[in-house]
């Protein structure tokens, strides 16, 4: 070891198996279907500016972890928006418009689901209502307001800002395009998804002859890692070992899944991987992820900071990565993993093993990037 062995250890905090699991394909695609999957990827790839996202082999690491092959998804690349949320929103926005010039679009976000939600507006020429909490930055509120749409903080958190996000709406007949399912709200977050997907497009493209053996997946509400599992069954041929990996502050989908039912987190602490702070799975995914996820690990701040100073400085393959706080714990979950040699054993990681993470975001928060890529 190398890179890794100066007796830091990585950490994670529990690790559970699903009692329910069992991968099936067809069944997949009931919740999110082939057909919704396939026209997210033929409208987004005629968009302008739109290009694959590189997939990039974490070379340095796998030979330090004695894996075959680390494969991660730089969404730093995504558009001008720097993270996979540019897919989601965005297209949204297309299909609720249907062409129509007119409607207002608005939403409630964290951050990066706005900005591709804004972005989506102005590619339209439509107006757009953008709903943050006190607790979202100013960079992140400038970033959408610079994208044309009209930012309205409101006190309290994410909660208080969709609860008013749905007042104002209803009250103007805005069009709400969020990216969690409510009762009778379903249509537009599957959208969201559909759109994430393209991301296992690009990637089952990208791959060469080698399978992807094992594949982690970050999760807020769930809706990318259960489109990312829709996209494996749509274009996949063989199914790999599915991990999903949270803030130990809000690990909603590991305590979801361990009871096998929807379990509410009440977040006592806001975790660095901010956009993945999110107390309760949506309900779309969870149809998804409840059976089809074969494990889920959850992860505590602490090695944020060091992972995304070894991505970004070429430590971990030849290039260097700007790999925003969500992109960070995929590549920690992994290293922890490998590091814990009964977890090692029990998930086959091994010699034949390739491992796709997803990188999401770039450095969405310059700021928040540079204060904690500096810090050690
Ligand atoms: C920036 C960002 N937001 C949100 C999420 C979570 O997505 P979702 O809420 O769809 O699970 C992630 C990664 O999982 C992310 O990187």
């Amino acid at each position: 070891m190398t890179i890794l062995s100066n007796g830091h250890l990585w950490k994670y905090s529990e690790f559970i198996a699903n009692k329910n699991y069992s991968f099936e394909k067809e069944q997949i695609l009931k919740s999110l279907s082939k057909k919704e999957i396939d026209d997210a990827y033929l409208s987004i790839k005629e968009w302008n500016g739109y290009s694959p996202t590189p997939l990039i082999n974490l070379n340095k690491l796998s030979h330090e972890l004695n894996l075959n092959k680390i494969l991660y998804k730089d969404e730093s690349k995504r558009f001008d928006l720097k993270s996979f949320k540019a897919l989601g929103g965005a297209y949204a926005v297309q299909k609720i418009s249907k062409g129509d010039k007119n409607i207002i679009v608005s939403t409630a976000t964290a951050g990066n689901h706005g900005r591709s939600v804004a972005w989506g507006a102005k590619r339209l020429g439509l107006k757009c209502k953008i709903f943050i909490s006190e607790f979202v930055s100013e960079a992140r509120g400038q970033a959408m307001a610079t994208l044309g749409a009209d930012v309205i903080k409101v006190k309290g958190n994410y909660e208080n800002s969709l609860i008013e996000c749905i007042k104002q709406s209803t009250e103007n007949n805005w069009q709400i395009v969020q990216d969690v399912a409510w009762d009778n709200y379903l249509l537009v977050p599957k959208y969201t998804m559909a759109g994430y997907s393209v991301m296992m497009k690009e990637i089952a493209d990208q791959l060469d002859s080698n399978k992807i053996t094992h594949v982690i997946l970050q999760a807020g509400v769930g809706g990318m890692a259960a489109a990312m599992i829709a996209g494996i069954a749509r274009y996949l041929k063989n199914i790999p070992t599915t991990i999903v990996v949270e803030p130990d502050s809000a690990a909603c989908v590991l305590e979801s899944i361990k009871t096998g039912k929807i379990e509410k987190i009440d977040i006592k602490r806001e975790s660095l991987m901010g956009g993945m702070s999110c107390g309760e799975v949506s309900l779309v995914p969870w149809e998804i992820l409840k059976n089809s996820v074969n494990y889920c690990i959850s992860l505590p701040d602490d090695d944020i900071a060091k992972t995304m100073k070894l991505l970004g400085n070429a430590s971990f393959s030849d290039e260097k990565i700007i790999a925003g706080e969500n992109s960070a714990p995929g590549v920690i979950s992994l290293i922890a993993s490998c590091e814990d040699q009964k977890l090692k054993k029990k998930l086959n990681l091994n010699s034949n093993s390739n491992v796709l993470v997803i990188g999401c975001e770039g450095d969405t928060d310059q700021e928040m990037y540079k204060k904690l890529v500096n810090q050690n």
